[in-house]
């Protein structure tokens, strides 16, 4: 895991978290002498950088990296990057001072900057995702925003008598729980009917996924249901695997379903983004968790916009009407600030070779290799081919563990963190009644990886396991 050592910088930054000292003066003449620094730059110029940069004579050094993220908690080994992604100090930094530029002279900052800021961040996600045009990016809160944006398109299109009661939507059976509520909120609730696509955990190929999906599609034309909405996740939360969405689009456009939203809440940073070739209608990343923003932002982008007047953000406002770009740039008094820091995350990015790219490609080969040492220390298996997986991968736990239940599997997780300091994911698989599934294993953990993890992390997660089974521990033992 010597894989960050010999990364590549070009931008001197501010020292680690000079902010998070307890003395509030000087870490606000800290921020202060920050933001001038700041406000004496083209905020234009930023987002001409690099969105891969060439490789140039620095390196950002393993230990500049272990500061950048030295506010994580020492004791806790995190391999959870999934959740809730990670902030590098340099990039809170640049957090503060936009707030700060805010609150100085809110009016100034509401009339003059803010728009011209999002519109810098809006600008660099356009590059990032290969879209044709900067109009065609929303830069929002997060997926579960962008979701609520079309389902309750969907809503309305019941409600003006465009849908017929009854027309259907399909989704993975593994969408993101949260997901499913809003699908019930807003198209259930309307008169929608959900087909849920239906495929087994652990999975070997893609081929499973795509006949699964071709089924649910033919189901639904044999009953007569006009397919609305198709929703597809690029990457499935839990169990984490990648979904070949191209594919699924394509097979989707054959079949005559109206639109297609892909829902990549682990996307940018995580996995190759290319909305053109994915060809859907809606595409959603959040950029907290894979690409070094804060929480919370994300964004969502409209192919073929004028298509899409109607689309609106589910907090109205004053640009209500104005094209969804516009209203999600302006929805009420708020801290609009993590939506602004994506030019500074950007630039931490590029002190890494191969910027993006090649943090990417680092994190799939790191965490692979952790996958499979872990599933060797065990005696178990992966939950799909390293291929399926991105910068998470699904590890089988020794079934001597006991995970029976999804209480249990989160009874599990809480122990794991509180006993042994050891922050991962724990996914129950309820047992298989097929005779020909290769594990009967029923619980799994989801292991990340992301720049400030280190080998010992996942031997640490190894050692934790090795002693519960040692111990004869079961999670019925756990207490409620
Ligand atoms: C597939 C998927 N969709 C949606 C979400 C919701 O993301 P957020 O909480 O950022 O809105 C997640 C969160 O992890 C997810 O994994």
């Amino acid at each position: 895991m010597a894989g960050y050592n010999r990364i590549l910088f070009h931008h001197n930054h501010v020292p680690l978290l000079q902010t998070l000292k307890p003395n509030i003066s000087r870490r606000f003449s800290v921020a202060r002498s920050n933001l001038n620094h700041h406000l004496n730059n083209d905020p234009e110029s930023k987002s001409r950088k690099p969105i891969n940069p060439k490789p140039s004579s620095f390196t950002i050094t393993e230990a500049e990296i272990q500061s950048e993220f030295a506010h994580h908690d020492p004791g806790v080994a995190r391999i959870n990057n999934g959740s809730f992604g990670s902030c590098p100090g340099s990039v809170f930094t640049a957090w503060q001072q936009w707030q700060l530029r805010f609150l100085s002279q809110p009016d100034h900052f509401y009339i003059d900057e803010l728009q011209k800021g999002l519109m810098e961040s809006r600008t660099i996600i356009k590059h990032l995702v290969k879209a044709d045009d900067v109009d065609e990016i929303a830069i929002l809160d997060n997926a579960t925003t962008a979701v609520a944006v079309v389902l309750q398109h969907t809503a309305w299109a019941f409600a003006e008598g465009v849908y017929k009661q009854g027309d259907a939507i399909v989704m993975l059976c593994y969408a993101y729980g949260a997901v499913k509520k809003s699908i019930k909120a807003y198209f259930s609730r309307a008169g929608g009917y959900v087909i849920e696509v239906q495929f087994k955990f652990p999975v070997s190929s893609n081929d499973e996924i795509v006949s699964e999906f071709r089924k649910a599609l033919e189901k639904a034309k044999d009953s007569g249901r006009r397919v609305r909405l198709a929703l597809i996740d690029h990457v499935t939360s839990m169990p984490s695997v990648l979904i070949p969405v191209k594919e699924l689009v394509k097979i989707c456009r054959e079949e005559g379903v109206d639109q297609v939203f892909v829902d990549a809440a682990h996307g940018v940073g995580c996995i190759d983004v290319d909305v053109k070739e994915i060809g859907a209608d809606f595409y959603t990343s959040n950029l907290y968790k894979w690409f070094f923003c804060p929480p919370s932002v994300g964004f969502l982008h409209c192919r073929n916009l004028p298509k899409w007047l109607d689309l609106h953000h589910p907090i109205v406002s004053h640009e209500y009407g104005n094209g969804l770009a516009r209203e999600c740039g302006w929805v009420g008094t708020r801290d609009y600030s993590p939506l602004l820091v994506v030019p500074s995350a950007l630039e931490f990015i590029n002190r890494f070779q191969n910027g993006i790219e090649g943090i990417k490609k680092r994190n799939h080969d790191e965490v692979v290799e952790m996958g499979k040492m872990l599933a060797q220390a065990w005696g178990t298996n992966l939950g799909s081919p390293p291929d399926m997986c991105t910068s998470m991968i699904m590890v089988g736990l020794p079934s001597s563990l006991g995970v029976a239940s999804e209480k249990q599997a989160l009874k599990l997780r809480t122990h794991l963190r509180k006993s042994f300091g050891v922050e991962v994911p724990i996914y129950y698989q309820a047992p298989s009644l097929d005779e020909e599934s290769e594990s009967m294993l029923t619980g799994y953990a989801r292991i990340s990886h992301q720049v400030y993890n280190k080998t010992e992390d996942y031997h640490k997660f190894r050692d934790a396991v090795n002693q519960l089974v040692c111990d004869g521990f079961s999670c019925a033992l756990l207490p409620d």
